[in-house]
């Protein structure tokens, strides 16, 4: 399986980041072993789609429905007609801001797919649900209910994310993200059967340059969702290079 890097930015990023953009765009073009994509706040898309447009932009949400009352809010169309080709769906800071739920996401996922976007739907447990011996359960549960009923890796990736290993510089034993990342795998196999296998799983959370070949190495690991490290060219290279 191709391995995949994909960049969250988060809310970081302006018009003076546009060149970063563009660095990390031709350092794709020296892997062309590996996809890679950067989400982008939205505010920034179009803009970078066009600066870049061999390279794959994405957004971070999508509202469930393609127009209508909702102020604020941005449709996967909408997404689709800035150029963006991905987008991530039910992250955590999502799932805690603005208390997304499970079928929210499942319903974000399906209207991501119905506009031609590939989505990366993330789950992942907090600390305290680790120290309880949950963590398995809840991610489980997580995807039971955020996954929609047909999918397959053509569009989908699935990407865990320890709540609390994102931006903290923590990481799980090389042996509890394998643990994980094989229950994710039998999960989306019984529900998708072979389709299952070739959904990409993405771990996410204080990847970096140092520690992406042990986490990229791990069964199931099929890639990267990196917010810190992905902010720019420099800092990024290393984990596209550990993929290659
Ligand atoms: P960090 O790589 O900054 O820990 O963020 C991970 C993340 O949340 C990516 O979506």
């Amino acid at each position: 399986m191709r391995k995949y890097i994909v960049g969250n930015w988060k809310m970081n990023g302006t018009s003076n980041d546009l060149q970063e953009i563009s660095a990390i765009a031709a350092l794709a073009t020296q892997y062309p072993a590996v996809d890679i994509a950067i989400c982008l706040p939205a505010t920034l898309i179009a803009r970078a789609a066009s600066l870049v447009p061999g390279f794959a932009i994405g957004g971070q949400d999508c509202h469930q429905q393609a127009s209508g009352a909702h102020t604020g809010c941005i449709s996967a169309p909408m997404l689709v007609d800035a150029g963006a080709r991905l987008t991530i769906i039910g992250h955590s800071e999502r799932r805690a801001d603005q208390y997304e739920t499970d079928a929210n996401i499942c319903a974000k996922a399906m209207a991501a797919h119905d506009a031609g976007l590939r989505a990366i739907v993330c789950v992942g447990e907090t600390l305290t649900q680790r120290d309880a011996g949950k963590a398995i359960e809840i991610v489980l549960g997580q995807l039971e209910s955020s996954l929609p009923d047909e999918a397959d890796g053509d569009w989908l990736s699935v990407a865990y994310e320890p709540v609390w290993a994102i931006g903290t510089g923590r990481i799980p034993d090389e042996s509890d993200v394998a643990e994980m990342h094989f229950a994710i795998r039998k999960h989306i196999i019984s529900r998708f059967g072979s389709d299952g296998e070739a959904i990409r799983i993405l771990y996410g959370g204080s990847m970096n340059g140092e520690n992406a070949s042990i986490l990229l190495a791990i069964p199931n690991v099929d890639g990267g969702l990196i917010g810190g490290a992905s902010l720019g060219a420099v800092k990024f290279e290393p984990i596209i290079d550990a993929a290659a």
